[in-house]
């Protein structure tokens, strides 16, 4: 008997493992499905929709140092499970969010039957999602390459930017799927059926970031790429280790994917308990007038921009207006030593801005200092005194902080995009959840939804934002209504839009070029209408009002700027067309925003904005390009008129080249 059921034991793994299992999970709505098809060298997958077939992908494990060749597996057993809840948002762009879909997991093994990693897979109305999880293997586990295959179709074309492993500060260009070598993430398609994909990563944690490299086998098949680490694998990891979520959004118009939730609800509820004291809002700040070359961020020179005295001027700016916050940027020591190991010690101001005075004038006047942690890229030496930075900013009130890491990552051979950075960014938002602090990164490696898990992660960079228009070629009008599709969908982003002097008029002649890809002729390209419409666009929990106060103080955009929510409880995509135009509706209570851009083509759009609510009356106003209005000769010329909305009515509008338009509107 004892020998009978040693024998069965000894069986019992060999008959339960399979080499060969075929399955296919429907969406909710039943609009996607996805053949699995489990074999010894990992998974395979199609997803098909209505309109055909989307992709061919495969995931075939991860690749494990030392040992790194790829292991035939085995399924050992397989679990099913469903989502169907609602959760509530601390901020964002509707206050509650669906969470519907399925879930199989693949447990792995090798061939003798030992657990090695899991396959889970997720799917939705609008996309997919595998990630592997519980990954063993000798301690400590190093992830060198997670080569998962995508396999697009000739016909399909895209919009990319140059994978880059140290920014994101890039132009986005359109073309076929075989012209692209190496791209980054986002990265959307077009597919020849007319549907939607864009690959995105969800749940960065302790990993690295990842890029689509062009595969050798066929020119429409694309590999994952780990960011490399300067020694090693490129994840260094503990077990049991997961991949980011590698998400596949796909939907049948490019509006669906600026709809999507799924990234926030790949990631992990909110683990701060009480989130109270997280607060979106707006802010000015000393910022614009440096990237102009009106002062300048170090002390010595005598063009300081952070003195007392400017800082004051933007507070009582900001308060006259009810702008929440003011940023203070250059405030600190080091400017002169950027890019040294240890610049900055976070701690001391220059003498010529008295913090505590600063502080203490701003609290009297019910507005908040944003502080700044700028590091060159010196995060080690940040994260010794990150204790100390914080303490500062606690003791005074300071409440929000901007940080930046401009510069070469240290120790050299590391990347901007690589692990390091990844988890030294979350040591700081951490850090900063302990301290009551709000966190807008730039330079930061792409958003992946983490700030679900962590909502004191307010906003990032990692786009080609505003500054570039003060001090380079620009960023054209297609740019921006190319960034809600690629960039934007991977979550919000600081641009800091909402120039109104966009022809950068003031004080001219007193600008001096500090930057070298400053050729003398920098501007805004876009009207002034396309950039009131921007901060409802381009969505970010913080939202700055770009421009210098004196600019402000002349246009009559200053309050529409100054009141616009940056937290919404609805979110409506009611036109789009990647790189050509986009227009959101968003609701905060009972006051709608319908704020949309165009390219330099000029468009003229009719909308239903309202089609299943049926107000009785909606009454407004519209601001819109003037008749003439054109970013390139006449971009300051604008109009406004009253507007009511009855029911389900239509309302065409005409965006003018490089244009846009704001509606503000309430029942
Ligand atoms: C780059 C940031 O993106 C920008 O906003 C900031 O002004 C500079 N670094 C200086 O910290
Ligand atoms: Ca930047």
């Amino acid at each position: 008997m004892r020998c009978f059921i040693f024998l069965l034991l000894a069986i019992l793994p060999w008959t339960s493992v399979q080499s060969q299992v075929a399955g296919v999970l429907y969406s909710p709505d039943k609009g996607l499905w996805l053949e699995t098809r489990f074999t010894e060298n990992g998974l395979y997958t199609t997803l098909h929709s209505g309109k055909g077939e989307l992709l061919n992908a495969h995931y075939p494990g991860p690749l494990l140092e030392p040992n790194i060749s790829a292991r035939r597996l085995r399924l050992i057993k397989t679990a099913e499970t469903s989502y169907n809840e609602t959760w509530a948002t601390v901020w964002g762009e509707r206050d509650s969010v669906r969470h519907r879909g399925f879930g199989k997991t693949f447990h792995c093994g090798s061939g003798t039957g030992e657990r090695l990693f899991d396959i889970e897979v997720r799917l939705y109305d609008d996309g997919y999602a595998v990630r592997y999880a519980n990954i063993v293997d000798e301690e400590p586990v190093g992830i060198y390459a997670e080569p998962n295959l995508f396999t697009l179709h000739p016909g399909d074309s895209c919009w990319w930017a140059w994978a880059d492993y140290n920014t994101l500060e890039k132009t986005w260009q359109q073309s076929a799927i075989a012209d692209v070598p190496h791209a980054a993430m986002p990265f959307t398609v077009r597919k020849a059926n007319g549907y939607f994909l864009s690959f995105l990563e969800g749940g960065i944690e302790k990993y690295t970031t990842a890029t689509l490299v062009k595969d050798t086998s066929r020119s429409t098949s694309f590999r994952m790429n780990l960011v490399p680490s300067a020694v090693g694998a490129a994840v260094k990891t503990i077990a049991p280790a997961r991949s980011p979520w590698r998400i596949v959004l796909a939907t049948p118009s490019a509006a669906g994917l600026l709809a999507s939730s799924s990234l926030l609800n790949l990631n992990e509820p909110c683990r701060i308990e009480d989130t109270k004291w997280i607060t979106p809002g707006n802010y000015c700040g000393i910022w614009w007038e440096m990237h102009l070359g009106l002062s300048t961020w170090k002390s010595e020179g005598g063009r300081h921009g952070a003195t007392t005295e400017n800082m004051k001027k933007y507070i009582d700016f900001a308060a006259a207006n009810g702008i929440d916050a003011v940023l203070a940027e250059g405030w600190n020591t080091g400017w002169e030593r950027w890019g040294e190991q240890g610049a900055f010690d976070y701690v001391t101001p220059y003498p010529d801005f008295d913090l505590r005075e600063i502080v203490r004038y701003a609290q009297s006047k019910g507005v908040e200092v944003i502080g700044h942690h700028e590091t060159g890229g010196d995060w080690p030496g940040y994260e010794d005194r990150l204790d100390s930075a914080f303490t500062l900013y606690r003791s005074l009130g300071i409440r929000y902080v901007k940080t930046g890491y401009a510069g070469p990552m240290h120790p050299l051979g590391e990347h901007h995009h690589g692990q390091v950075k990844v988890e030294h960014l979350q040591r700081v938002v951490e850090k900063a959840a302990e301290y009551g602090i709000m966190i807008d990164a730039h330079e930061p490696v792409i958003p992946s939804g983490l700030s679900r898990t962590w909502p004191n992660l307010m906003t990032f960079e990692a786009v080609r934002g505003m500054e570039w228009n003060a001090w380079s070629e620009g960023n054209s009008p297609r740019h921006d209504c190319t960034l809600p599709f690629t960039r934007g969908l991977a979550g919000p982003m600081d641009y800091t839009p909402g120039i109104v002097d966009v022809l950068l008029e003031y004080r001219k002649e007193e600008r001096i070029r500090w930057n070298g890809e400053d050729k003398g002729a920098s501007r805004v390209h876009s009207t002034v209408c396309h950039q009131l419409a921007l901060p409802v666009v381009f969505y970010s929990p913080l939202q700055m009002l770009a421009d210098l106060p004196e600019n402000y103080l002349q246009h009559a955009f200053l309050p529409i700027l100054s009141s616009m929510p940056t937290t919404w409880d609805e979110t409506k995509v009611l036109a789009a067309d990647i790189g050509r135009y986009v227009v959101v509706a968003r609701r905060k209570g009972a006051r709608w925003y319908v704020a949309g851009i165009g390219n330099e083509e000029g468009h003229k759009l009719l909308l239903t904005p309202f089609r299943e609510r049926k107000y009785k009356m909606l009454a407004g106003t519209i601001y819109r390009d003037g008749p003439s209005a054109h970013y390139i000769d006449n971009p300051t010329s604008w109009t406004s008129e009253a507007v009511h909305w009855v029911g389900d009515q239509s309302f065409s509008v005409q965006m003018q080249p490089g244009g846009g338009f704001l509606m503000v509107l309430e029942e």
